[in-house]
């Protein structure tokens, strides 16, 4: 038991000062220190507001302004001595702010809590991550459509179950990505336009009596308007759900790319070559680059989608309005914001970074027969055959080739005609895997013509 000075905060009602065990679970500052200058920030303009209402007196707001100004560039600067017995941002930079400028200091806290202040600060801390989400996913973008115009046509085998389908072009793979970080982009964008609602003012949970302008604070912070029920204002944590969540759907986006990065430069596939700066080697085996940047954006979803789970956990059956288990929402986002901003930097510089091997694409697109369609397509539009009819025909000219140890293309006419008499000569026009994409021309096709099309719309889009 170690008995502190009581509590300079709350010492009115305390005698002793709290266990050094309870100091522990109860203090954030070693997290919450990240929201130092969002603290400040609102703490500045409610400052302003305070004055501007006649509550504070303008000298005591100037003071306690240009006072908050020293301790942000202390923190900044590093000189900031932490403690732990002032449990968190809120109280730290408030008790320095007394040491800086002494009694008005003590007015600051005026019409306010430490219930809508963190909602306050991690609203805005949050704010700049989705901030920064996009920029990194528009990066990422960028990135992907330079190599999808280098390789709007070059040719490579397109999957399902990783099975080899149709041929499909590079291009157009680039630009699925391209889609994918589209509706990330769109989802923060949804979750900001949600979440910028002030909640400075909401006080511990009821408002105040004070006569505050809830809006002068919020349009100082950025805000769009002040949050409309103050209980729900310090209760809610939707904002960092939402921010999570968007960050988990992106993030396996994310993982899905690195795992087709890990097989394509692998021995095996040799799609594409990473390039030094983001692979490692291995310690014992002297021929070896590891995609180790691929691997851990696969891998990052779990701590991102993690810290969701979390957070969910720790909100769910919370009664309104502030309870301490709200003290949990920031370590893990935190956490996963680096992640994730981590990842995006890290994909985006592989894929500027990555090579094609055009001949490996080229030779794989042509192989496990990867023109069978365009070959069952063929005896529907020229023989007039039902699909039906013609995917039969064209299954028993597969197992013919896989006989002969050849593909399609290789077949002779005389081979096609002992399948079905009415073949002709044309129908090898149709095999050939550019011939293939090139006839893909269908909205969102992977025709080398669409994907140019495609390109050109997000090029419009990323400006
Ligand atoms: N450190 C606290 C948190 O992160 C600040 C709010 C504390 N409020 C309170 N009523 N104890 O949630």
């Amino acid at each position: 038991m170690t008995d502190k000075n009581s509590n300079a905060m709350w010492g009115g009602r305390f005698a002793a000062g709290p266990d050094a065990i309870m100091e522990a679970i109860n203090a954030s500052i070693s997290y919450d220190k990240r929201m130092a200058a969002q603290d400040i920030a609102g703490s500045r303009a409610h400052a302003a507001m305070l004055a501007a209402q006649g509550i504070i007196t303008d000298s005591d707001a100037t003071a306690i302004r240009e006072g908050l100004l020293t301790v942000l560039s202390e923190i900044e600067t590093g000189s900031f001595q932490f403690s732990t017995a002032l449990e968190d941002i809120h109280m730290n930079v408030e008790a320095r702010l007394k040491e800086v400028i002494g009694a008005p200091a003590g007015r600051l806290h005026t019409g306010r809590s430490r219930n809508d202040q963190v909602a306050t600060d991690f609203r805005l801390w949050v704010r700049d991550q989705v901030d920064a989400a996009i920029a990194g996913c528009e990066a990422l973008q960028r990135a992907l459509l330079q190599q999808a115009e280098a390789g709007a046509d070059w040719v490579m085998p397109g999957f399902t179950h990783l099975q080899t389908a149709q041929p499909v072009t590079w291009g157009h793979h680039m630009m699925a990505y391209v889609e994918m970080l589209g509706r990330d982009v769109g989802r923060f964008r949804d979750a900001r336009a949600r979440m910028n609602e002030s909640p400075l003012g909401a006080a511990a949970l009821a408002g105040t009596g004070f006569p505050i302008d809830r809006h002068m604070t919020a349009t100082a912070l950025g805000f769009d308007r002040p949050s409309a029920n103050s209980l729900d204002a310090v209760a809610d944590r939707d904002f960092a759900l939402e921010f999570l969540s968007a960050a988990t759907i992106c993030a396996m986006h994310l993982s899905r790319f690195a795992e087709e990065l890990v097989i394509w430069s692998s021995a095996q596939f040799r799609f594409v070559a990473l390039s030094d700066r983001f692979s490692t080697g291995s310690s014992i085996m002297p021929q070896k680059k590891n995609p180790d940047a691929a691997e851990l954006i696969r891998a990052k979803i779990g701590r991102i989608l993690g810290a969701m789970v979390a957070l969910f956990t720790v909100m769910k059956g919370l009664p309104l309005a502030y309870s301490k288990d709200m003290q949990e929402d920031k370590e893990q986002t935190f956490d996963a914001a680096d992640s994730l901003m981590l990842a995006l930097a890290a994909m985006e510089g592989m894929v500027r970074d990555m090579t094609a091997n055009t001949k490996a694409l080229e030779a794989a697109a042509g192989a496990g027969f990867s023109t069978a369609t365009d070959l069952a397509d063929w005896l529907v539009r020229a023989l007039n055959m039902p699909f039906r009819d013609a995917h039969h025909v064209t299954g028993s000219l597969v197992a013919l080739a896989e006989a002969k140890g050849c593909d399609l293309p290789d077949l002779t006419l005389a081979d096609m005609q002992s399948v079905h008499s009415a073949i002709t000569d044309d129908v090898f026009g149709v095999l050939g895997v550019h011939n293939s994409v090139a006839s893909r021309t269908s909205y969102g096709g992977t025709a080398p013509l669409r994907v140019r099309e495609q390109i050109a719309r997000w090029k419009d889009i990323l400006g």
